[in-house]
């Protein structure tokens, strides 16, 4: 006898139901938010190849999608917008009329407060040159004439009926601008959700084919966008969010910076959200399809390591698929 009787952890883990009991995290379909598309002007859902099992929706089957989503138990939602037409400010993204505003609508008219439903708050999908924000002469990002575009978008996705706003560009200030347009005209109860600690990453390539953004000239997000080296500076993001106003703070994308998820659970006291962004989701498909992983238990194993390390919920394209899993 080398094992001491109090040395046998694998008392617990013998049957599922005692490690259902002593799970320490837990993954429910109301610990997912859906990210979906309703792109203007489509007669038909329009499949996104890099995004397996995901459209660009039109009105009629984004209502439907969120039909089945709530039936399932995911009762929040995340959309983005794909305009028809782009201009060099993306005013499409601040029009009543744009798809994402209408759409809006459209969701809180059919469904009302049975979905929470959220807007993405930026302007790259409907800019010609494909950044978040007003670009001047030079090329560079020009900030503070981006943050008050930013309050007009605000402005029109919570008259359209948006629960909850998710400014998304990393602009300096930007929460602080967005909530005090808010206040300004009333709309006290618009939570607002700060993509606080989003990197510049490689793993948005399939997002950008979802949206039909290009950057241009080969540009990227490094000057507006986190460094992946650094793990701090997150902290001062996702606190200055707090100060001006944020409602709760995202770190994206999740696998990658989940010690940044576990450094903002425990500085804040705020809800604290992950975005399991597409090329995560990609990833997982394109090594499934291969029969290379079983992609139901690896996608699984990653929301359950999110959720372990601090998030408070999830923004997954796993979404549907996993609440069907999970309610078998
Ligand atoms: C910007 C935005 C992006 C994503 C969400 N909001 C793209 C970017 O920063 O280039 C990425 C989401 C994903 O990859 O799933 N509007």
């Amino acid at each position: 006898m080398t094992v001491f009787p109090a040395q046998r952890p694998r008392r617990l883990r013998r049957t599922p139901a005692i490690r259902r009991l002593v799970a320490e995290t837990s993954l429910r379909p109301s610990d997912f938010v859906a990210p979906l598309f309703v792109a203007e002007g489509l007669s038909e859902p329009k499949a996104i190849l890099s995004l397996p099992g995901h459209v660009q929706h039109t009105r009629a089957s984004l209502h439907d999608e969120v039909k089945t989503l709530l039936g399932l138990g995911v009762a929040s939602v995340i959309l983005f917008g794909v305009p028809a037409t782009k201009d060099e400010l993306g005013s499409a993204a601040w029009d009543r009329d744009g798809v994402a505003q209408v759409a809006i609508r459209e969701l809180k008219d059919a469904f009302g407060d049975d979905l929470v439903l959220m807007a993405d708050l930026c302007l790259d999908e409907y800019t010609t040159h494909g950044h978040c924000g007003v670009v001047r002469g030079d090329g560079s990002v020009d900030n503070d004439a981006t943050i008050e575009l930013y309050a007009r978008v605000a402005l029109a996705q919570a008259e359209a009926g948006a629960d909850v706003v998710a400014p998304s560009g990393m602009m300096d200030g930007q929460v602080g601008e967005i909530r005090s347009a808010l206040e300004g005209a009333g709309y006290d109860d618009t939570i607002i959700l700060a993509y606080a600690a989003k990197y510049a990453s490689g793993l948005y390539g399939p997002f950008r084919e979802a949206v039909g953004v290009e950057i241009a000239g080969g540009g990227d997000r490094k000057s507006y966008q986190q460094d992946s080296s650094n793990r701090r500076e997150a902290l001062r993001e996702a606190r200055a969010d707090v100060e001006e106003g944020a409602d709760i703070v995202m770190v994206k994308p999740a696998m990658t910076y989940l010690d940044v998820i576990s450094d903002v659970k425990r500085e804040l006291d705020v809800p604290v959200a992950a975005y399991h962004v597409s090329g995560e989701y990609a990833m997982v498909k394109a090594a499934a399809a291969n029969g290379w992983i079983d992609g139901t238990a690896v996608a699984i194993e990653q929301l359950t390591a999110v959720r372990r390390a601090g998030a408070d919920f999830v923004l997954t394209y796993f979404a549907r698929e996993l609440a069907e899993e999970l309610s078998r």
